[in-house]
């Protein structure tokens, strides 16, 4: 009976696998704070893409570790770079699984901001849209199914929806990373991708935790601007704001449920502390029931494992 009436169900199609790719072969790198996951060579990478379409996912989501930074970020945009060559590998491959790409700087600036500094390091909005547009347009010749700019620029999700259109690349879409809070839940992932910033945080271009009503309208300004789906990160500490944005603006809406909420789950449970299948599932389910459509999560393959048996 419980089965007859329970409101909210978690598919693995509704979850997205995070990755980690860098250049090379036949190498991995875990990653410590996110147990289970690694930086992966691009021929790794393609089976862990494998396993993720065999277990149903939604999707994957590609992350780059450059070859070599610089101030502007240039390998991001490179058609040689390594998201680049990782989505034409995968796509070769798996040519029906959804592949979604981070569009950002900082993996690939030198200060390891999302955006161009001036001369005093201040992040420079308006110059940042043209390198974010030509990333998205290099992802999407790659063969990206759907681009998600990360960067919190304002303005960007308009940038890119035109410059997309006119590279020919309409069918391609906007995922946006429209609510995005300056938190402290990211710094497994910046260990990971390698993207802290050198000097400063993050707080001049992403979103202040305490703002509730302001967090919204950012994602109604990337909804106007044309975005397709939108997302609320991280997930737990703003289920509140994934319901409000939901409701909001009626688009397919995703949560990223990131790196230092998985690690905190993992931490506890390689103690003993907590049951991790059943706290994981607890989890994504609260995140499905708060509003979300797609849940961007490191657990997704062990999720989606535990929901076939
Ligand atoms: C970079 C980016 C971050 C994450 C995804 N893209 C980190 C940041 O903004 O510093 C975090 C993901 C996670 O913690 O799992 N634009
Ligand atoms: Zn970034």
């Amino acid at each position: 009976m419980r089965d007859l009436v329970r409101e909210t169900h978690l598919h693995a199609a509704d979850m997205v696998l995070p990755m980690f790719v860098m250049h090379g072969s036949a190498s991995r790198e875990p990653i410590a704070s996110i147990p289970g996951h690694a930086r992966m060579s691009i021929d790794l990478a393609v089976a862990e893409a494998e396993r993720a379409a065999a277990a149903g996912l939604g999707g994957i989501l590609l992350f780059g570790l450059p070859a070599t930074k610089d101030d502007e970020g240039s390998e991001a945009w490179d058609d040689e770079g390594i998201v680049q060559l990782a989505v034409r590998a995968i796509k070769e491959r798996l040519p029906e699984l959804l592949v979604i790409t981070d569009v950002c700087l900082c993996a690939y600036t030198s200060h390891g901001h999302c955006g161009v500094l001036d001369a005093d390091g201040r992040v420079r909005n308006d110059d940042s849209l043209e390198l974010l547009a030509r990333i998205a347009v290099s992802h999407a010749n790659a063969g990206a199914d759907i681009v998600a700019p990360s960067d919190m620029m304002d303005g960007r999700v308009g940038a890119l929806r035109t410059a997309l259109d006119e590279a020919g690349h309409e069918d391609v879409a906007l995922l946006a990373y429209s609510t995005k809070f300056a938190s402290a839940y990211y710094g497994p992932f910046r260990e990971a991708a390698d993207s802290s910033p050198s000097s400063g945080d993050r707080r001049s271009y992403q979103m202040d935790s305490a703002n509730g009503s302001e967090a919204v309208r950012e994602s109604v300004l990337d909804a106007d601007e044309g975005a397709d789906m939108l997302m609320v990160k991280p997930a737990l500490s703003y289920l509140d704001i994934v319901h409000r944005v939901k409701a909001a603006t009626g688009l397919p809406l995703a949560a990223y449920n990131v790196s230092g909420e998985y690690a905190m789950v993992k931490a506890a449970a390689e103690r003993g502390w907590i049951d991790e299948r059943a706290i994981q599932l607890e989890t994504l389910t609260s995140i499905r029931r708060a509003g979300a459509d797609i849940i961007i999560t490191y657990a997704a393959l062990e999720a989606a494992a535990w929901l076939r048996d």
